[in-house]
């Protein structure tokens, strides 16, 4: 582990240290004030879906004690909140009537943030879909991009005027592969076909979304948040390097190769073009207008062989073994040299924007001990060794510009309900006491550190 001092003198002097949530995960109150089930509501209260049948409903209760969880990032000494927003608030049917106590809400939040000194980056859509929606049929329909589109508007007309930055979507490759490929996710689609079309109409969601931040917020930084994957292959053979290189287009492509280049990938298109939707003259252009930055969400690597199975759809790919022996509570191996090459190998492939990290992370479970305290070294030391990456990469010239934690606090972690804990803070369900953990304490010495006074980025 390293010395907070002593990692913090490794960062420009206006790098931005945040933490990070979104609604689904920690408002709760899912029937307040006129909001109207998403999709993940739906979802985790139909059985053998989400671990343990948990649900949204209440999940750490932030939408009533708002006002104590900024009062903690403020003491924590972090100086950027990054949240998402509850589309099922603010238009409950995913079209018509617009809810303005949805709309209150986050102007409080937003209020409460510049109150505190805290810089506000909201996220539009981090997975919680209006179920209405789905009776066209979800992100499987075009007219899906449309309504995502106005209620884009809708959110920065009121907003606009106090954010820092804002992204379109969280990590489109969850909504889509994650959603409507393997069925781990809501809506739970196991289909090709409807992957796909999910794909390019989230796609092109993500560029009239930018559109419409244009159009009524053109100040607010417009960018989008991508987990890309960190593909390595399992063997140095050559079926194992081309399965990589599938992998890498499937994965990453699908999203980088619309929004940053204005192509899908051309192997993947001849592999899959059938089963695509229509992809309308100028969708292209709209999607890939040039952002303001993107964010990356990073926690573990993807290592692949090839399938050698003759009909397994593409990227033909199997699961390789991970090499660190180190893993999180949820399985996921912790091998930071990862983050390093991912974010070298996609500043080579594309031509792109200054970068956040936007979540970074790790699950550990346990609880507080006799002294009340929560000690997840594991935790801090999965920080310590990421940041230390993430210094690495300013040093050889990298445009990385801020690092948001995942996360604040213990909540929903979606499939796997409340028992994978991803907080730097303690949430105890039966009480929504808060205590800061180990690692929080930890974070929180590094980030009051920022702003500093060692200015050095252009
Ligand atoms: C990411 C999600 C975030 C959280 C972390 C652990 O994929 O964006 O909501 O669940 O994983």
């Amino acid at each position: 582990m390293t010395d907070p001092k002593t990692l913090a003198a490794r960062f420009p002097g206006d790098f931005v240290f945040g933490v990070a949530t979104a609604s689904f995960q920690i408002e709760g109150a899912s029937k307040a004030d006129g909001r109207k089930p998403s999709i993940w509501d739906a979802f985790s209260n139909m059985p053998g879906r989400v671990f343990g049948r948990h649900n949204g409903d209440i999940a750490c209760d932030h939408y009533n004690r708002w006002e104590q969880d900024l009062d903690l990032i403020a003491e924590m000494g972090v100086s950027a909140y990054r949240f998402s927003i509850a589309w099922p608030r603010i238009i409950p049917e995913g079209t018509g009537r617009i809810n303005e106590p949805g709309l209150d809400f986050y102007d409080k939040l937003v209020d409460g943030l510049k109150a505190r000194n805290i810089k506000a980056f909201a996220t539009l859509y981090h997975w919680d879909l209006p179920l209405a929606l789905m009776g066209d049929g979800g992100w499987t329909a075009r007219s899906t991009a449309y309504a995502f589109q106005r209620y884009a508007k809708v959110v920065m007309a009121r907003l606009g005027d106090r954010l820092d930055a804002v992204a379109t979507f969280n990590e489109p490759w969850c909504s889509v592969w994650l959603s409507h490929l393997y069925g781990v996710h809501a809506p739970g689609e196991r289909n090709m076909e409807a992957a796909l079309h999910a794909m390019h109409y989230t796609n092109l969601a993500h560029g009239l979304g930018v559109d419409a931040i244009r159009q009524v917020a053109p100040q607010v930084p417009a960018g989008l948040v991508l987990n890309a994957h960190s593909v390595i292959p399992g063997s140095d053979s050559a079926e194992d390097k081309a399965a990589a290189e599938r992998a890498f287009q499937f994965h990453n492509g699908a999203f980088f190769g619309p929004v940053f280049k204005g192509e899908y990938p051309a192997d993947m298109m001849e592999a899959l073009g059938d089963k695509m939707p229509k992809v309308e003259d100028g969708d292209l252009e709209i999607i890939s207008q040039k952002l303001d930055w993107w964010g990356l969400n990073y926690y573990t690597p993807m290592r692949v062989s090839a399938n050698p199975d003759a009909s397994a759809d593409y990227p033909a790919t199997k699961d390789a073994p991970p090499v660190s022996k180190v893993k999180t509570d949820i399985g996921w191996e912790v091998y930071a040299p990862a983050l390093k090459s991912l974010v070298e190998t996609l500043y080579d492939r594309y031509e792109l924007p200054v970068c956040y990290i936007t979540e970074n992370g790790a699950c550990y479970n346990m609880g507080l001990d006799a002294k009340g305290e929560v000690d997840d070294q594991p935790r801090l030391d999965y920080y310590s060794e990421h940041l230390g990456v993430v210094a690495d990469l300013i040093k050889d010239g990298f445009p990385m510009r801020g690092y948001f934690a995942w996360s604040l606090m213990d909540n929903f972690e979606w499939a796997e309900g409340y028992r994978m804990r991803f907080g730097l803070v303690h949430v105890d369900y039966d009480t929504q006491v808060r205590t800061v953990k180990k690692s929080g304490k930890w974070y929180s010495e590094l980030a009051a550190q920022f702003p500093a006074g060692n200015y050095k980025s252009a």
